[in-house]
């Protein structure tokens, strides 16, 4: 073959790969993971939420910003049900996971297999490092060691925590890890019974940069095999970690939260299409 049939080839070669990634990327964010259909929330008489309309693509990750008191945790928790509890507390509209109902179809038990949640506290339990990652297998029924060692080793390594504690899993408690580590213990814990959804609420906001930075790189990694939805106060990270940003605002009147605008990352960032998202992204508002 001579060399300009073979360029010509590998050229050819080369815009498959291309229009394969490019078809990759589409199907990545045309899948709907979690989807919100004019959904409402109210605490007893105060509605917290109103009219949300979104659709969280599988397998990304979306963060959630606005000012506080918008209603960005309420939204979060209401993903896996987590005010079932709390008075008054209700759900109206449609909040979707693959198409079901959260508030309709799907058992709460299930639900929450399915969408785990990490805090702004690491809450580690009063139990060793191994029993904190073993807690939700040993739930879901799973009694064989091996089968244990194997998942709590496996969720500690793609925590970024197996080489910091893999010499004390059963001598050392979970509280006695420092910050950073404790959140990636109850990271570790959250991805050990390997669900689809994970939400994360002002993760990093009682850690120091460096222990900062090692849990964004995990969420960076964990994206691949997750769908994450992370609450944050901190511009620069949903801009490093997210692949969409949602915003989120208080209505002045009615003060109930309503979502202002939902686009890829650098769209929201660089050219936001609302007023009050470029007002609040540039810091002149909030
Ligand atoms: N358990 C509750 N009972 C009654 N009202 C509540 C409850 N939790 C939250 N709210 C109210 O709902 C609204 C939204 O609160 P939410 O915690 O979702 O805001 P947020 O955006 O997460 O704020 P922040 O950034 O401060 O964490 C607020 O007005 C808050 O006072
Ligand atoms: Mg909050």
């Amino acid at each position: 073959m001579d060399e300009a049939a073979q360029r010509s080839r590998l050229l050819s070669g080369f815009a498959e790969t291309i229009a394969q990634a490019k078809e990759r990327a589409a199907q990545k964010t045309h899948e709907t993971k979690i989807e919100a259909i004019n959904f409402n929330f109210f605490y007893g008489s105060f509605q917290a939420l109103r009219n949300i309309n979104i659709r969280i693509p599988s397998n990304q990750v979306t963060a959630i910003i606005g000012p506080s008191g918008c209603g960005k945790s309420t939204f979060l928790r209401a993903i896996n049900r987590m005010h079932d509890r709390t008075p008054g507390a209700r759900g109206e509209g449609q909040l979707m996971l693959d198409g079901a109902n959260i508030y309709g179809d799907l058992d709460p038990v299930k639900l929450r297999r399915r969408v785990g949640m990490v805090f702004q506290r690491p809450n580690p339990f009063v139990k060793s490092i191994y029993e904190n990652v073993a807690y939700g297998l040993r739930i879901q029924g799973v009694r064989d060691k091996r089968t244990l060692d194997e998942k709590v080793e496996m969720a500690l390594r793609r925590a970024a925590l197996w080489d910091e504690v893999k010499d004390r899993l059963h001598k050392a408690s979970g509280t006695a890890l420092s910050g950073g580590q404790q959140q990636r213990l109850c990271i570790a814990r959250a991805i050990a019974v390997e669900p689809e959804v994970i939400l994360m609420d002002e993760p990093c906001s009682a850690l120091d940069p460096i222990a900062t930075m090692k849990i964004e790189d995990l969420i960076h990694e964990l994206s691949d095999s997750f769908t994450i939805v992370i609450v944050t106060h901190n511009m620069q990270q949903a801009m490093r970690v997210s692949d969409m940003t949602a915003f989120m605002l208080m209505d002045r009147e009615t003060r109930a939260g309503e979502l202002i605008e939902f686009a890829a990352t650098d769209e929201i960032f660089t050219n936001p299409k609302d007023r009050r998202t470029e007002d609040y992204v540039t810091g002149r508002f909030g």
